[in-house]
């Protein structure tokens, strides 16, 4: 996919690896707008990027229509969407004194609105002459991963949906993209406390996904998530063993 001067859209785009995409998305000529829920951050990305803005939980239907009508008005078309906001929570399932919500809400961000906001766009970019959508999803698709009793889960689901979603949008013109980065250090990652884990700087986790864009490699494994691809065919057990070890703060 040529990735100059496109029009984006990327959720969470106020931090972490969201931002790193708007910083290099932008430097390469593209509109790229960024949504997320404090207008605070994202006002503070785009002064340091130059992405446009809009306001939005991206689990509220409403925030959804609205921030895609708006870029309907503005620019008529969408020609990437980038899948990216989400949570990562660590707790105990049986005495959280929040489990119940928890679980609502990581289901939410993390599963239900990448795919309902997939679905609400599809009208946008079919108006694109070359339309793509991004997941973000995670390595830990291939590892239950017991510390984060529902997160590992929602990547889990991303990952076959964007399978399915590839098969289906193809002959619709859309191309289907999924990232599976590693631990990336950003303020997500801050949760892990110990594990056998090597954290990617966003900015080479970026270039990589960029360039496997620009190749139309639809599945893009970075970093140690192929060693964790890997280890979950030849060696399930051990691999669950390893990342039950995990300690968080
Ligand atoms: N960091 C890692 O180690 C790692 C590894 C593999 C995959 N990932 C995935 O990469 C993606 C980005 O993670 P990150 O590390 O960059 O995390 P991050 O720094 O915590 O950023 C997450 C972003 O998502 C936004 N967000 C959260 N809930 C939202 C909602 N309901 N509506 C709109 N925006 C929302 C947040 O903005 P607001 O709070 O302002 O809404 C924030 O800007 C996530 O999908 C994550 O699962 C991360």
């Amino acid at each position: 996919m040529d990735l100059t001067s496109k029009i984006i859209l990327i959720t969470g785009g106020g931090s972490g690896i969201g931002l790193e995409l708007t910083r290099q998305l932008v430097a390469l000529g593209n509109t790229v707008i960024i949504c997320g829920r404090d207008s605070g951050k994202l006002a503070e990305a785009a002064r340091k990027t130059g992405a446009q803005t809009i306001a939005g939980d991206v689990t509220v239907a409403e925030d959804q229509e609205r921030i895609l009508s708006e870029i309907a008005a503005q620019h008529g078309r969408l020609d990437l969407l980038v899948n990216n906001a989400g949570i990562f929570l660590a707790y105990d399932f049986k005495t959280d004194p929040n489990t119940l919500q928890k679980i609502e809400r990581e289901i939410a961000i993390n599963a239900t609105a990448p795919l309902t906001l997939t679905r609400r766009a599809l009208p946008l970019l079919e108006k694109s002459a070359q339309a793509g959508v991004l997941f973000i999803g995670s390595g830990i698709a291939f590892v239950a991963s017991p510390g984060t009793p529902v997160y590992s889960g929602t990547k889990a689901l991303i990952h076959h949906c964007a399978q399915t979603l590839r098969h289906q949008l193809r002959p619709h013109g859309i191309t289907v993209f999924e990232a599976l980065p590693p631990v990336v250090d950003t303020d997500m990652a801050k949760a892990l406390k110990s594990g056998n884990f090597k954290k990617m700087k966003p900015a080479d986790l970026v270039r990589d996904i960029l360039t496997g864009m620009r190749r139309n490699q639809t599945e893009m494994l970075l970093g140690q998530s192929s060693q964790i691809k890997l280890m979950s065919r030849i060696a399930p057990a051990f691999l669950f063993r390893q990342f039950a070890k995990t300690e968080f703060h």
